[in-house]
């Protein structure tokens, strides 16, 4: 294998359009974490690199619905995320964002780059418009039905049911976003970046180069090239995000994939002024932590792009997660599904470690996981407390208790300790075998199997019965007992930073060296230890029930959000249905009620008569869109006035689950004055 001069790590940009929660945390920061801090723990020379994506169609919805600005969006939600990855220890060397001038400048000139060697393929093509807000619909600002399972609300790029990547013309039945109308195609120009052309050099780099990626992201790989490779749009026409930099490129900007991962890069710039060692010297490791929904960007598009633009090295490896889920349910910031990390902090306080370790205990590196309070409990309790924080403990209360905190000098050394530093020395090569190959969840196993090792020692050996008759033989079970504890402090240190912290407190004694442990007596004879303290609590029943609660809460208000469903009224009886006069009918006309937001006149052919009604849908349906839509109307309810208008009748509307209205209606065959009973 390779030996490496350095390390840069890059951690997914986070889209600034909401918290971050345990999903994040476990797909991709924690394990990029573990392994930057190991790398640090062995003197590597390391750039962790994390950051915002401030552009994307996610946010300028966002901010719409909102009625502010996309920078006001991103600021709020950029600063948010910055502290919940603060808080929970995520050591990153920089946490940057999209939206500053170095970005927008580095992003400009590596497209240049392309553009000027003649990479890219420029094409007029037709695209979705909104004639209603005169805009095109790029990614997610175009809704329909997937092609492939049939979901209603597949967005243009991505249908989120079924995991398919679509193209806008691929939706069937496409509408707007924003307005909801029908799109009309138009031409606009773009700019390509011809992966059809790097195919085969994808193939060769990844297929056979890189077999030692995760099958999860091999597989991913593989599958896209074996279905052939297309150009991708690498520009806009939308008005957030970094300008295209070409004067006939007028109100467009880079497609967020394309700006996105140069991120890492501005980052970088951003860092140090010696960031192109960290990106273009071929003694750098890159390694690129992501979630399986990034895999093609950063397996093949990104790749391309560093590749094609000349100067830059390739990622070493991706190690991708794939998903976390929650109490069996995806998680989904829309729904609330998800256990955030700014409130898990206000809940939990000082508990951050434990979630790390419940996190990568349980990650999703193979396959999807599931988070539960009930595992979290266990393992805290379980593990955490009666493994880790109990053997650090029994060693320390004992040192305490028989030598005045005082480390003991060891006299008889038996076979017991000399098998205790062996099999130290065999933990720390599985640590460093598992984190270097990104088996994270095993690492950690291994990790906690030095205070599985004390606690066996010390349940073997049992100090406390022997003390009076063999204070010496004490002596030296107490020595190797708090050398172990030392050795914790770095083994477990990439996993647990705050509990290493607080335990090198506790011990009294400075940082240790990865390298170090192999010496195993880190901690001299007669060194004071400072008084012990718990390096974890017990998590009760209780304080697990409230999490469920929450939970169960938010699943309620869901189900009514989804169903809306209003209780059954009083009962009738036939009489008073039979005097509703219900007909089938056609808007011919409709026009917007002057002052009046919600409000359209519509004239109908009820097939009796022509009439006007006066109907709250003006939030929905444009004038244009409703001409000739067949109706069910209420023909004989009292008219009355509506903003001077007389209204004789009423459209039966239904809401759907967004609280849009929809036409009650019936197929052509129903003619005009059919009636509805
Ligand atoms: O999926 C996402 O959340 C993207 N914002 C990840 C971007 S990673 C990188 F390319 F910046
Ligand atoms: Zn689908």
């Amino acid at each position: 294998m390779k030996n490496f001069k350095r390390y840069t790590v890059t951690s997914a940009l986070p889209y600034a359009n909401g918290p971050v929660h345990i999903g994040h945390l476990a797909g991709v920061y924690v394990p990029a974490d573990i392994y930057c801090r190991y790398l640090r723990l062995k003197g590597e020379d390391v750039v962790f690199i994390g950051g915002s994506d401030e552009h994307g169609v996610p946010i300028t919805l966002r901010a719409r619905k909102e009625g502010v600005s996309p920078q006001d969006v991103v600021d709020r939600y950029h600063n948010l995320i910055k502290k919940s990855f603060e808080d929970f220890g995520i050591s990153f060397d920089i946490y940057s964002r999209t939206s500053n001038k170095t970005h927008h400048e580095t992003a400009q000139e590596f497209f240049l780059t392309l553009y000027n060697k003649g990479e890219l393929i420029e094409k007029t093509e037709e695209q979705f418009y909104d004639e209603v807000e005169n805009q095109f619909l790029a990614d997610r600002y175009i809704l329909g039905t997937c092609p492939k399972c049939g979901a209603e609300d597949a967005y243009g790029d991505q249908c989120e049911k079924c995991g398919s990547s679509l193209s806008p013309s691929e939706l069937i039945n496409p509408r707007s976003a924003i307005s909801g109308s029908k799109p009309v195609l138009k031409e606009t120009k773009h700019w390509y970046l011809p992966l059809d052309k790097y195919e085969q050099e994808l193939r060769n780099w990844i297929l056979e180069e890189h077999k030692e990626w995760k099958p999860n992201v091999y597989g991913q790989c593989k599958s896209w090239l074996d279905s052939g490779l297309m150009p991708r749009a690498v520009t806009r026409d939308l008005d957030w995000g970094v300008p295209v930099p070409l004067k006939e490129a007028q109100n467009k900007v880079l497609y967020v994939w394309f700006d996105a991962p140069i991120g890492y890069i501005s980052a970088t710039k951003k860092l140090t002024p010696h960031w192109e060692k960290y990106w273009k010297d071929p003694d750098t490791k890159l390694v690129h932590f992501i979630g399986k929904d990034n895999i093609v960007f950063h397996c093949i598009i990104f790749p391309s792009m560093l590749k094609h633009e000349g100067s830059y090295i390739l990622p070493d490896n991706v190690p991708a997660n794939e998903f976390l889920n929650l109490e069996g349910d995806k998680i989904s910031t829309s729904r609330n599904w998800a256990v955030w990390l700014h409130e898990y902090l206000e809940e939990f306080p000082g508990k951050q470690d434990v979630l790390r370790y419940v996190l990568c205990a349980n990650a999703p590196e193979t396959k999807d996981n599931d988070f539960t309070w009930k595992d979290f409990q266990t393992r805290n309790n379980s593990e955490l407390v009666a493994i880790y924080g109990n053997f650090v403990n029994r060693a320390l209360v004992l040192t305490h208790k028989y030598f005045e905190g005082k480390v003991p000098e060891p006299k008889i050394i038996t076979e017991y300790e000399y098998s205790l530093k062996e099999e130290v020395r065999r933990i720390k090569t599985a640590i460093e075998n598992n984190i270097e190959n990104y088996r994270f969840r095993e690492a950690l196993r291994e990790a906690m199997n030095i205070s599985r090792l004390g606690n066996k020692y010390l349940a073997d050996t049992e100090p406390w019965k022997i003390f009076k008759t063999d204070p010496e033989r004490v002596a030296t079970i107490l020595y190797y007992s708090i050398q172990l504890c030392a050795i914790s402090t770095v083994l477990t240190e990439p996993f647990l930073p705050f509990t290493s912290k607080k335990l090198l407190n506790i011990l009294n004694i400075n940082n240790i060296n990865w390298e170090e442990t192999e010496k195993f007596d880190l901690i001299p004879i007669n060194h004071t230890l400072n008084k012990p303290e718990l390096l974890f609590e017990q998590i009760d029943d209780s304080t697990i029930e409230k999490q469920i609660e929450k939970l169960l809460k938010t699943k309620e208000i869901n189900q009514k959000q989804v169903k809306n469903i209003a209780p059954q009224k009083e009962t009738i009886n036939y009489e008073d249905f039979a005097k509703l006069d219900l007909r089938i009918g056609t808007i011919l006309e409709a026009e917007k009620v002057p002052k009046a937001d919600k409000l359209l006149k519509l004239t109908i052919d009820t097939g009796l008569d022509k009439r006007i009604v006066v109907s709250g849908i003006a939030e929905f349906f444009t004038p244009q869109q409703i001409i000739g839509q067949k109706v069910c109307i209420l023909i004989n309810l009292a008219s009355r006035k509506l903003r001077g208008i007389e209204s004789q009748g009423m459209i039966l509307m239904a809401k759907d689950t967004d609280g849009k209205l929809n036409f009650v209606t019936v197929n052509n065959t129903c003619d005009n004055g059919s009636e509805v009973s």
